[in-house]
């Protein structure tokens, strides 16, 4: 199957890439409670026909990340600092209106539990139709057909009768389906898909990423991919950056990521990984202790509590400032102290010692 390209959409249209996102924090200030920040100085780009890696286990800030990205943080109780520009426009402060017009229109986003994120009550083909008719010029018996025309584009079989139906009585991996088509519905030219197949079985799984892959491929779509899954990284994305502690940790080439881990975390996360060339019923290895097991990056290096390479100029009080993101090669930045030399053995253990 493959999708056929799609017009551009009317925004974005500028030089460089789709999305440009320098600094952006996120705090989260609840009255009577200390303000926490949930994304710290996260920049990274998206150029058109590429996909973008947002990686790190649950609670690291992938997904306010998104939201942040999407406009779709509530005003009161949060601050979004940084920026965010969508092919040149900047959307931190902009206001409600332009987000609007923008998502749906030319930024989409699919979530991870598609069933939250479609009217029960509604059928199917009507929810793809009213994004078309929202966003497109086109009248109630075209956009009847172009929802039919997309439920097939995604691999949804006999998608006339499915238009009829509801959301409850589709598959989880057809629900998606569905929503991917209606993100699709407006030829977007970015999409954030925020763990779209961590509730699907993992058949399913790779015919969405599929479909992911070739809706990049042959439309030229800007993609964020944000998972706690370096499988699916491993399949989909050209760049990756691992979030830890709402802040990017390593960034690098997705090949580069894999072959050579350089941050203990990452390499943690590849350790914790079933590899096909590993050996048979080698052991995996999980990063000991939990997301919770963390310090404020105020007082050094957030991962410090878990790792193994931990040094005493890893905490603030020893090195003076906190630890910075640095450029480690070309197109790699990294952040800590004492990297990993080797990547992980074939057993599936993290690299022993540290770059002195
Ligand atoms: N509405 C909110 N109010 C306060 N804290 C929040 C809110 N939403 C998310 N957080 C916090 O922000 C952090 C990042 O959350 P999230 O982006 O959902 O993580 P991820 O998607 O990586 O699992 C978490 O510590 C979470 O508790
Ligand atoms: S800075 Fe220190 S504690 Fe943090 S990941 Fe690197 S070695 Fe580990
Ligand atoms: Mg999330």
């Amino acid at each position: 199957m493959s999708i056929e390209a799609l017009p551009a959409g009317e925004a974005a249209r500028a030089d460089g890439p789709v999305l440009q996102v320098d600094d952006l924090s996120v705090t989260f200030t609840r009255r009577g409670e200390a303000p926490t920040r949930a994304v710290d100085g996260v920049s990274f780009a998206v150029d058109a026909g590429e996909t973008v890696g947002l990686v790190g286990e649950s609670g690291c800030g992938k997904s306010v990340t998104s939201l942040a990205v999407m406009g779709l943080l509530p005003r009161r109780g949060v601050r979004v600092g940084g920026s965010v520009r969508f092919g040149g426009v900047e959307l931190v402060g902009a206001p409600d209106r332009t987000l609007r017009d923008l998502r749906g229109a030319d930024m989409a986003m699919v979530f991870q539990d598609p069933l939250s994120s479609l009217n029960p009550v509604v059928p199917i083909g009507t929810q793809v139709t009213e994004v078309l008719l929202e966003h497109r010029d086109v009248s109630r018996g075209e956009a009847a057909d172009e929802a039919t025309r997309l439920l097939d584009r995604v691999g949804i079989p006999d998608p006339g009768r499915r238009l009829k139906e509801y959301p409850h009585q589709l598959s989880g991996g057809m629900r998606q389906r569905a929503l991917i088509a209606m993100a699709l519905a407006c030829s977007p030219r970015l999409l954030i898909a925020d763990e779209p197949t961590t509730a699907l079985d993992v058949t399913i799984q790779a015919q969405i990423l599929e479909l992911l892959r070739e809706l990049v491929v042959d439309t030229g779509t800007a993609l964020v991919m944000i998972t706690h899954d370096l499988g699916v990284v491993a399949g989909l994305c050209d760049r990756v950056h691992v979030m830890y502690a709402g802040r990017i940790i390593e960034s690098a080439d997705r090949h580069d990521l894999f072959a050579r881990p350089r941050h203990p975390y990452t390499g943690g996360l590849l350790a914790s990984v079933p590899r096909l060339d590993g050996a048979r019923g080698a052991p995996l290895t999980p990063i000991r202790g939990s997301a919770r097991d963390t310090i404020p990056w105020a007082e050094g290096c957030a991962f410090a509590p878990r790792c193994d390479h931990a040094q005493d100029d890893c905490l603030t009080e020893v090195s003076g400032s906190t630890v910075p993101l640095e450029h480690d090669g070309p197109a790699r930045e990294l952040r800590c102290r004492h990297p990993l030399r080797r990547p992980p053995s074939a057993t599936g253990a993290t690299a022993s010692g540290a770059a002195r």
